[in-house]
C-alpha cells in the first residue's frame, strides 16, 4: 500500500468494458476500487447495485471501497458484503442511527467509513470516530463526476485529520470529488491519505492510467 492511497472510481470508466477497465487500473497502480452506488432518492442519480459488484469482484483482488448514497442503507448492508465489498461508507443522512448501521457493518467484517457532505460538519462524528476504519470528505456534492473541487471542504480535512490524529488509530482519510493533480496536492497536505479520483484516472485510455496514478500521488 502507498503512503497516499488512490481509489479510481468506476463511475468514470467505459461501461461497456467495465472488466477491462477496472483490471487496467488494477495493473496501473490503484490502491483500491472505488464503487459509488446510486440510488436516485438520496442523490439525484442512478448507478449499480450488488449485482454488478459480485461480477466485477472476479476481475481484481483489490479491496473495493463502497460508496452508499442511498436511503436506507440498512436493509442492503448484507447484499453489499455478499457481494464482495470490503469498506462500506454510509452517509450520516441515510438513516437516524448512524452508530448502529457502522455496528452492522462491522459485525460482517467489512471496514465502515463515513461520508460527509460539503454542507456536513467534521463535528457530527466526532462522538463515534474510534468505531470509524474511514472517514469520506464529499468535496462535491455527491451524485455526478467530473465537478468542481469545493476548496472549503480544505479545512474540513484538516479538522478531521486532527480528530484522527488525536484518537491514536489508524483511520483512513479520505477524499472524494474533483480530485485531480493540482487539487491532490492541497488535499494531500491538509492531511487526506486516500483519494478517489474518476475522472482524472479514466482519462487517455488505459495507456495513461499509470501516470495519472501517480500524478494525483505527486510527492505524497
Ligand atoms: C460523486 C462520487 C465520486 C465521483 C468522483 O458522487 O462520489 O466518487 O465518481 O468523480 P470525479 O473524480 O470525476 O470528481
Ligand atoms: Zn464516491
Amino acid at each position: 500500500m502507498h503512503s497516499v492511497a488512490i481509489a479510481p472510481s468506476i463511475l468514470a470508466a467505459d461501461f461497456t468494458r467495465l472488466g477491462e477497465e477496472i483490471a487496467a487500473v488494477s495493473d496501473a497502480g490503484a490502491d483500491y476500487i472505488h464503487i459509488d452506488v446510486m440510488d436516485g432518492h438520496f442523490v439525484p442519480n442512478l448507478t449499480f447495485g450488488p449485482p454488478v459488484i459480485s461480477a466485477i469482484r472476479k476481475v481484481t483482488t483489490l479491496p473495493f471501497d463502497v460508496h452508499l448514497m442511498i436511503m436506507p442503507v440498512d436493509p442492503f448492508i448484507e447484499n453489499f458484503k455478499n457481494a464482495g465489498a470490503d469498506i462500506l461508507t454510509v452517509h450520516p443522512e441515510a438513516g437516524p442511527h448512524l452508530h448502529r448501521t457502522i455496528q452492522h457493518i462491522k459485525s460482517l467484517g467489512m471496514k465502515a467509513g463515513v461520508a460527509l457532505n460539503p454542507a456536513t460538519p467534521a463535528s457530527i462524528i466526532e462522538p463515534i470516530i474510534d468505531d470509524l476504519d474511514l472517514v469520506l470528505v464529499m468535496s462535491v456534492n455527491p451524485g455526478f463526476g467530473g465537478q468542481k473541487f469545493i476548496v472549503s471542504q480544505l479545512k474540513k480535512i484538516e479538522a478531521l485529520r486532527a480528530m484522527i490524529d488525536r484518537t491514536g488509530k489508524d483511520i483512513l482519510l479520505e477524499v472524494d470529488g474533483g480530485v485531480n493533480p493540482d487539487t491532490s496536492q492541497k488535499v494531500i497536505s491538509a492531511g487526506a491519505n486516500m483519494l478517489v479520483a474518476g475522472s482524472a484516472v479514466f482519462k487517455g485510455g488505459a495507456k495513461s492510467y499509470a501516470a495519472n496514478i501517480n500524478a494525483l500521488r505527486g510527492r505524497g
